[in-house]
């Protein structure tokens, strides 16, 4: 058993990609996550529902509290078991400006007390809210150690995607 775990989420595809590379560097075991209902991959229409459930209007704001998703879709199968890794790293979309629900709903059910917590999140451009929204899920005994937005410039760049994964694994601890 490997002492780091990746639990991961995609829709489109870009996650999964990013998974394999942070697999192949950190021999991670890996979890994708998988709720319980089939999002639309075109990002208006999901957007539609998703917002629905959280209760904002089209465009989100700048420090909006974080949604309530306690009646949006739960996530396929038990939760996985951290018991046995030090180290967590915790990579999905950016959906709204924050958090893809079903990382949302990994967060307020995981117990991550005592690990070391890895972040990284994908985006076209805005992410304003993600980091914030994130750490506010953590347990006050979680060590957040490193994050990394990874927006389309870093995406579309194999090198520079490269080079900020490289940066993020390092974990000198
Ligand atoms: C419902 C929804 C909302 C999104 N909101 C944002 C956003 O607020 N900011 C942004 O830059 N990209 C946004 N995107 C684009 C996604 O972040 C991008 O497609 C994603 O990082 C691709 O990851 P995936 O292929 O692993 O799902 C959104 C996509 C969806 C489906």
């Amino acid at each position: 058993m490997a002492d780091t775990v990746l639990i991961y989420y995609s829709l489109t595809g870009l996650n999964d990609v990013i998974a394999d590379r942070v697999r192949q560097k950190t021999g991670a075991d890996v979890v994708k996550l998988e709720p319980d209902f089939n999002y639309p991959k075109a990002m208006y229409s999901c957007w539609d529902i998703v917002r629905k459930w959280r209760g904002v209007g089209s465009i989100p704001k700048h420090g909006q509290p974080l949604p309530d998703i306690s009646k949006a879709p739960q996530l396929k199968g038990s939760l996985p078991d951290l018991a046995g890794y030090q180290r967590v790293i915790i990579g999905g979309p950016v959906w709204g400006w924050t958090m893809a629900n079903p990382i949302m709903t990994f967060l307020t059910s995981a117990n991550l007390s005592g690990k070391d917590v890895y972040a990284y999140w994908t985006c076209v451009n805005t992410d304003y809210n993600y980091e914030v929204d994130f750490k506010s899920l953590l347990p006050a005994d979680a060590k957040y150690r490193k994050d990394l937005c990874i927006d389309s410039e870093i995406s579309d760049n194999p090198e520079h995607l490269e080079q900020s994964l490289n940066q993020l694994l390092e974990f000198g601890d």
